[in-house]
């Protein structure tokens, strides 16, 4: 455990809700209360309520072969049709959807009306490019609204959704069109990032030339006017939106049709292509979106500040906030672009209401000072989130009092890629607020912590973070890897949902996250594999062996640090400087600027076990600046010292 979690564990500040937070919140008490006497119940009421059925359900769950559970599984639906025609049939076609504002300052107000009629219109694009219900379509665009289109249209269709993040290397696309075998790509000329254009068709171009699988179509939206090279299989965007029908009915798929895949890291080099169906998911990412944010649709201004590349972007930009008839801030660019004030400025300038964002971002305004954020008028804030990892105290108790004015609610949600969306979080203008607890389960949600040897922990203690049944918007597999399905999240604790996470129960039973116990990373609130950036690392020539370690960081929470020995027959008379330079920069390259290494170490040996393993703990410690610990265990053990000598 790191020195930042044990310093989270003393906190012990509490927050009564305000009253007038209270006599307002759409959460109530009695929504624990409803689903601990019926939790089947429970989701069956949400399901009917938040949604609109096609074909009504009459079956909840089935969960007779696990871990393959259905929900909802004889109902129908159209996932886009609750996302926005039936909004417009309400009577609400008149309100904003997206107010998207783009990184150079253009920005578009979209109305439910009017992206039900652009989503009709790629929906019948696709159509006609052969795209049918089941069909796997990768999306690698910018956070622009025709993301947010295009898999709209996808979903309206029935066709499966991959999306790749932008900032991911033409190889991480490539490997996915091929996981997935998608025919069709959608992508843009480019974005515009840290007041540059980043070009996306040269990516989007390599990826099919070395994919195996046969892409008929990159369709091209034209964001920048940055000159791309055309071939015969490109298609504008805006080509074939104008060839497109406007008319378009959305038709009934079952609740169990998948709707998206979306790729993150686990333990090996391989990423898992995690699976997601229609009714469930969108049940639980509707009714989370609107009780743990508060949401009153006809008021609030939303903003959710994650990429659609992220599973956070596909639940509470996409799919959450639009079941809910939500009107949301959508921003193309970073955060200091142009100026360090760009986030405030948008809040702002929207009169953002709910704001949601992670925790690395929290650090680096503090980091920058409260005279940035107090440039600006934040007084229409009346709710704040955090997703990603653990926020410790000091950056929520920061975030309430700067960004917040001093007395509005801070949820901390605790979800994965795999949950689909939020299990843990205080409800707002319910539960007290504890800085650094993820806190409770939400209503409907049955969360535990096991011993190692799967013994539930009684009362206060730590140990593994489980769920220990069913939920609606759980992953329903691994695309194409059932195998590797029950291995990853069932094998360890049989029909309980392994996480993946330490943490802690203390004496008012609330939850706190204590990292992963795996060996996976968390930079900046997204998931990244030490396998995969170490195989990375040893598919370069210089690279004879490479160990990889996340090590605590004060603003990403954790840092890529990278231990390497390099081959001497391709190395010779490099200095140490250049090879660790072009090592970062290869890294980069191959899996997308987020994994590259803050630091290569340059070493002559790795500590190993007897038995050859490499000894990470030992490497984390040197990282994190900490007195080696226990090497008995090693092989040899003076070869620690060796290595702290050439670290320094
Ligand atoms: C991992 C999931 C789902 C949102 C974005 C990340 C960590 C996420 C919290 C939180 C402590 C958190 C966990 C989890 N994590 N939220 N509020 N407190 N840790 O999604 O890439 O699937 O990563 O992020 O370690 O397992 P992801």
């Amino acid at each position: 455990m790191n020195a930042q979690i044990d310093h989270n564990l003393e906190e012990i500040r509490r927050f009564r809700p305000a009253p007038e937070f209270a006599a307002q919140a759409v959460a109530s008490p009695e929504l624990y209360d409803a689903a601990a006497s019926d939790r089947l119940g429970f989701w069956a009421d949400q399901a009917r309520e938040l949604l609109t059925w096609s074909k009504p359900f009459t079956r909840t769950l089935d969960w007779t072969n696990p871990p393959f559970a259905t929900w909802f599984d004889d109902g129908e639906l159209n996932v886009a049709y609750n996302c926005l025609d039936r909004h417009v049939e309400e009577g609400n076609g008149d309100r904003v959807a997206l107010h998207f504002e783009g990184e150079p300052g253009d920005s578009r107000a979209i109305t439910y009306a009017e992206l039900t009629a652009e989503v009709k219109r790629a929906a019948n694009a696709l159509i006609a490019l052969g795209v049918e219900p089941g069909d796997r379509v990768a999306i690698y665009l910018p956070l622009i609204p025709e993301a947010v289109v295009a898999m709209l249209a996808c979903a309206r269709i029935g066709a499966v959704h991959s999306v790749v993040f932008g900032g991911f290397s033409s190889q991480s696309l490539s490997s996915r069109i091929d996981d997935a075998e998608a025919h069709v790509v959608i992508t843009a000329d480019g974005g515009y990032r840290k007041g540059r254009v980043f070009p996306l068709k040269p990516t989007v171009d390599e990826a099919v030339a070395a994919a195996e699988t046969e892409v008929r179509a990159v369709i091209v939206v034209e964001r920048t006017g940055a000159e791309v090279e055309w071939t015969d299989r490109d298609v504008r965007w805006s080509e074939a939106m104008a060839d497109a029908s406007s008319e378009h009915t959305a038709l009934p798929f079952n609740a169990e049709h998948p709707l998206f895949i979306l790729y993150t890291s686990g333990t090996t080099g391989k990423p898992k292509g995690i699976l997601h169906t229609s009714g469930g998911y969108l049940t639980q990412t509707a009714f989370t979106h609107k009780n743990v944010f508060d949401l009153h649709p006809e008021r609030d201004v939303y903003w959710c500040t994650a990429d659609v590349g992220w599973i956070t972007g596909h639940s509470y930009v996409v799919y959450g906030p639009l079941a809910n008839g939500a009107t949301q801030v959508i921003y193309e660019g970073t955060p200091d672009t142009p100026h360090a004030g760009r986030w405030w400025e948008i809040i702002e300038k929207y009169g953002v209401t709910i704001f949601y964002t992670a925790p690395t971002a929290i650090r680096s305004f503090m980091k920058l000072g409260r005279q940035i954020p107090h440039g600006f008028n934040l007084r229409s804030l009346r709710l704040l989130g955090s997703v990603g990892e653990p926020i410790n105290p000091e950056a929520w108790i920061w975030y309430r009092h700067v960004i917040g004015g001093g007395s509005i609610p801070v949820v901390d949600t605790w979800w994965q890629t795999e949950t689909g969306a939020i299990m843990i979080s205080a409800l707002p203008g319910v539960t007290d607020l504890k800085p650094g607890s993820a806190q409770v389960a939400v209503p409907g949600i049955s969360i535990d912590i096991l011993s190692d040897e799967g013994e539930p922990v009684e009362g206060v203690g730590g140990g593994l973070l489980v769920v220990t049944e069913p939920w609606p918007s759980m992953l329903r597999g691994i695309w194409g890897d059932p195998d590797r399905f029950r291995e990853t999240y069932w094998e360890k604790f049989g029909d309980k949902y392994f996480a993946g996470d330490g943490a802690r129960r203390d004496e008012d039973g609330d939850i706190w996250l204590l990292g992963r116990v795996d060996d996976v990373m968390n930079v900046s609130g997204h998931r990244l594999s030490t396998a995969e950036i170490e195989s990375s690392l040893v598919a370069h020539p210089f690279t004879a062996e490479a160990a990889v370690v996340g090590a605590s960081d004060e603003t990403t929470g954790q840092a890529v640090v990278a231990f390497v020995i390099l081959k001497e027959r391709q190395t010779a008379g490099l200095d140490i400087a250049t090879a660790s330079e072009e090592l970062r920069a290869h890294v980069a390259k191959q899996i997308g600027a987020i994994a590259r290494p803050r630091q290569v170490f340059i070493v002559g040996e790795l500590p190993k076990t007897r038995s050859g393993k490499i000894m990470r703990r030992l490497l984390r410690d040197l990282a994190e600046g900490r007195q080696v610990g226990d090497t008995t265990t090693l092989a040899d053990t003076s070869v620690m010292t060796a290595i702290t000598e050439q670290v320094r």
